[in-house]
């Protein structure tokens, strides 16, 4: 009997497979809430480790609450040596995002809670990967800079001690704030692909670090996270802000993709994009020439692109469009900008997956067989 051929979702576009109180994105009015706080709110007046206390807690802390968040966080952020070294091995032909996965896999064989999956544990690794990951970071930018590690400053907030160990000296205030809230505008995003393969894995009763890692491979490439690091390599290939049209001419006629821009939700502006554009304008008086030739240029394929050449639909930038230019004028490496992601997104990652551990279900979709059945089997010798 022939079975109707079912409807397919490509991509499992437009498919609800749980429900979750973590985040709203809100695709058509462009508007997006960490449990119901709203994006522009936390970005005025919060910080990366509130926000950080807030997914993993779902409730903004009191002062003496955060505090001790605080605390745990500067305790955690040490390396094994073992860690630090693979980094340093790896540092010279290794691309940064493979550094990470590996490094959050190795942190496993240290982690004290390791074999434990209890949801105390999974919170207790929680606050561990938060910290670490962030000091793999900065560690594959000293060793691919091949200057040397440099231990963490528990005195430091999460986002200072970050720059310190990443450049070895005491960063600005200003430089501080502007990370800190990029941190916080990629902290969370509901179920985009590396936070959907977290789950998946953890939805087998495997373990967090497991699932993380599974996050890290899944945000490397540039249709996510990786969109960051490319959409900076094609402002760079653009060259001079005159030149921004013939490139996007030239670039939407041979069909290819322009970095940085289009989202599967937000069908129009990101409201994050529109934040970190906001930071970046506010830069440009002090910026050097070269991040205000970027942010010129970016400007002008932000306007290009909304426009659409005048075609039927614009497309809108995404968080990871004006990034490049405001983690440049901060001095930081383009290789390091989807670890810096991954090391904001670690704290979504992590609330979604044990979010999802209270009513598990394997995750477990179908796909249409459409090939032929009953073959005859041929032995190798008659093929
Ligand atoms: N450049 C050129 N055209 C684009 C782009 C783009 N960046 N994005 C979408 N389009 C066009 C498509 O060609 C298509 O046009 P059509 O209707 O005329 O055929 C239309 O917009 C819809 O595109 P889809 O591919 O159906 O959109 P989808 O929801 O599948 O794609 C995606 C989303 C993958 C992010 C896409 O916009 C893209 O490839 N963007 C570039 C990579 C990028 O910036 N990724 C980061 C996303 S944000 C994040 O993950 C953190």
């Amino acid at each position: 009997m022939m079975v109707d051929a079912p409807k397919i979702n490509q991509g499992l576009e437009g498919i609800y497979f749980t429900e979750s109180g973590i985040c709203k994105v809100d695709g058509i009015n462009g508007r997006l809430y960490y449990y119901g706080y709203s994006i522009e709110t936390l970005a005025e007046n919060s910080n990366f480790e509130e926000v950080c206390y807030l997914l993993l807690n779902g409730k903004l802390p009191k002062k003496s609450e955060l505090s001790a968040f605080r605390k745990n966080l500067a305790s955690e952020r040490e390396l094994p040596e073992e860690v630090i070294m693979m980094i340093k091995r790896a540092s010279k032909k290794a691309n940064a995002m493979d550094i990470l996965r590996s490094a959050v896999s190795m942190l496993s064989f240290f982690d004290e809670d390791s074999g434990d999956n209890s949801e105390a544990a999974n919170m207790r690794k929680s606050v561990r990967l938060i910290s670490q990951i962030a000091s793999v970071t900065a560690a594959t930018g000293r060793a691919k800079a091949g200057k040397a590690y440099v231990e963490p400053d528990p005195k430091m907030n999460h986002v200072e001690n970050f720059l310190y160990m990443l450049n070895g000296a005491k960063p600005e205030p200003d430089h501080v704030k502007i990370l800190d809230t990029m941190f916080l505008l990629h902290a969370e995003h509901s179920s985009n692909a590396s936070t959907f393969s977290g789950i998946v894995t953890a939805s087998t009763l495997s373990d967090m670090h497991s699932a993380i890692t599974s996050a890290i491979g899944t945000l490397k490439g540039p249709l996510h996270g990786g969109a960051d690091e490319a959409a900076l390599h094609m402002m760079n290939a653009i060259g001079k802000p005159e030149n921004t049209v013939h490139y996007i001419v030239d670039a939407l006629a041979g069909k290819k993709r322009i970095m940085g821009f289009g989202h599967r939700v937000y069908k129009t502006y990101d409201p994050r994009a529109r934040i970190i554009k906001g930071r970046l304008e506010e830069m440009q008086n002090s910026a050097d020439k070269e991040v205000r030739n970027l942010t010129n240029i970016a400007l002008q394929a932000e306007k290009l692109m909304i426009n659409k050449l005048g075609k039927s639909h614009g497309i809108w930038p995404n968080v990871d469009f004006f990034s490049g230019p405001v983690y440049t004028d901060l001095g930081i490496e383009d290789y390091l900008f989807t670890p810096i992601f991954a090391a904001s997104r670690i704290p979504g990652w992590a609330a979604h997956i044990m979010e999802y551990l209270k009513g598990n279900r394997l995750i477990r979709p179908l796909e249409y067989y459409d090939g032929a059945i009953g073959k005859k089997y041929v032995p190798i010798k008659e093929r």
